[in-house]
Formats: C-alpha cells, sequence, structure tokens
C-alpha cells in the first residue's frame, strides 16, 4: 500500500480503489464478559482474547496509515467491579506492556497513556512511565492507551490547572477558551478522533473523549471486542471513508449560496 497526502484528505491508495483513512481511531472494547459468558467461560478469559485483539487492531492501524489509536484499556469507574477482576485487566494490562512493548518499539509505535495517575499502584505506574520514555522518539503509530481515565475527570483536572495559572499569575481569565483548556487535556498534542467506535452493541459514550469526540463520525459495531477482526477493523474503515464531514458547515457552499 501506498500513502498518498496531496490534495488536503489523506488516502491509502491500493490496487483497486483509494480509501480515506481517518487520522486518528479511538475505540471502546466493550463486550470481553459478554463474549466469555456465551460461550460458559470466566470473565478473564474474554479480557485474555481481548489482548489478542488489541494485537490485531495495532497491526491493523499501523499498516492501514492511521497515525493514532486510542484504546480505551480500564476506565475510573472500573475500580467499581469485583477485586478479582481489576486483578485481571491490571496483569493483562503488565503483561501486554511487558510482553510486548520491545516489539512495538522495534515497530516505531509510539506510546502514550492518559488518564489519572493519582493513586495508582506502585506496579503499574513505572511500567507506563517506562513504555512512553522508551518509545517517546518513535515516529510510527501513537498507540494511546486509556488507562484510569475518565473524561470528567480528565476535563476537571484540565480546569484545576487553568485556575492553578490564574492564580499563580501566569494566566488571565479572559485567556481561558477551548483551545487553552484543550491543551491541558492528558491528550494534548493528540489531534482530536475522526472515528470512535463502540464494540458490543452498546450505544454510548461511557465518560470517553467527550471532549475530543466533539466531531468524532461514531461507530457502534454489534460484535464483541475479542471479535473484532482484522475484516471488522478494515469495514469500520470502509464505512468511515463513506461518511461526509462538515464540521458544523456546509460541503457544497455553491449550492445554499
Ligand atoms: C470491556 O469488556 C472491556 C474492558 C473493561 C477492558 C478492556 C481491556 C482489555 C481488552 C485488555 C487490556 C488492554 C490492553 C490495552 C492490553 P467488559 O468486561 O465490560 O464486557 P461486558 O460488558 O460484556 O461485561
Amino acid at each position: 500500500m501506498a500513502v498518498s497526502t496531496s490534495g488536503g484528505g489523506r488516502q491509502v491508495m491500493d490496487k483497486e480503489h483509494a480509501v480515506k483513512i481517518p487520522e486518528h481511531v479511538a475505540i471502546i472494547m466493550d463486550g470481553n464478559g459478554r463474549w466469555a459468558k456465551k460461550r460458559g467461560l470466566p470473565r478473564t478469559v474474554g479480557h485474555k482474547k481481548g489482548v489478542d485483539a488489541v494485537h490485531e487492531a495495532v497491526r491493523v492501524a499501523a499498516a492501514a496509515g492511521i497515525s493514532y489509536l486510542t484504546l480505551f484499556a480500564f476506565s475510573s469507574e472500573n475500580w467499581t467491579r469485583p477485586e478479582s477482576e481489576v486483578n485481571d485487566l491490571m496483569g493483562l494490562l503488565k503483561t501486554f506492556i511487558r510482553g510486548d512493548l520491545a516489539e512495538l518499539h522495534a515497530e516505531n509505535v509510539r506510546i502514550r497513556v492518559i488518564g489519572s495517575r493519582e493513586n495508582l499502584r506502585g506496579d503499574i505506574l513505572p511500567l507506563l512511565i517506562e513504555a512512553e520514555e522508551t518509545t517517546k522518539a518513535n515516529t510510527g503509530l501513537t498507540l494511546v492507551i486509556a488507562f484510569n481515565y475518565g473524561s470528567r475527570d480528565e476535563i476537571a483536572r484540565a480546569a484545576r490547572k487553568l485556575a492553578q495559572k490564574v492564580v499563580a499569575g501566569s494566566m488571565r481569565v479572559e485567556d481561558i477558551n477551548a483551545v487553552a483548556l484543550d491543551r491541558e487535556l492528558d491528550t494534548s498534542g493528540i489531534p482530536d478522533p475522526d472515528l470512535l467506535i463502540r464494540t458490543s452493541g452498546e450505544e454510548r459514550l461511557s465518560n470517553f473523549l467527550l471532549w475530543q469526540a466533539a466531531y468524532a463520525e461514531l461507530l457502534f459495531i454489534p460484535d464483541f471486542w475479542p471479535d473484532f477482526s482484522r475484516e471488522t477493523f478494515y469495514a469500520a474503515l470502509a464505512s468511515y471513508a463513506n461518511r461526509e464531514r462538515r464540521f458544523g458547515g456546509v460541503v457544497d457552499v455553491a449550492a445554499v449560496s
């Protein structure tokens, strides 16, 4: 595949067709538990299979020329799950970073972690920092892991940082606007998602990227996350390519003037 960036839109060309590729895809990986339940298996097996789907999604995103892939790995509300399940999810994240960091680094993947870092377990935070530090100069796909992430908490933390600047005298109240707040978010420097996918048939955002997804194309697909395959991802990209994005404006200005 050859990537062309000419003509304003980003396109990936292959033999048969040119496809409009989103710069940033964000995914709510939902349905691990139901995938397992349907098969009479413990939820933890669903989460393990979910990690396999993560590997596949990262491979497809890199191959398709997507620049940013954000995955909702653990929400600030997920702490209310039974302790054993929380431990399973922490274990899987640790295994993912320990086991896959070298390969991701070799494949030029840059890792960013978003979410609150307050009160994180001592065995998790150093791993997240190591993943970011090791890969920070990489120039390929940016894999954004949303961990201990909740959008309202992120926005409140950003507002607090702006307030602190005003109190310290380094910022005027009049200079608080959307751009200033955006800069204080965990996603600072990352473009807004173009396409936001949620698996498992649920159709809600569940406190994920509420600010950043203002103009994202939303795609809700019925498959449980462990069944999210290469084909599912390419079908999602094809669906995105057919969407008409207007960002609050009009596409054909001549037709309405
Ligand atoms: C939703 O399924 C999934 C999660 C809460 C966690 C997603 C985590 C992983 C796929 C593994 C770790 C991630 C990385 C990046 C290595 P659910 O448990 O809410 O499913 P249900 O709604 O069917 O119960």
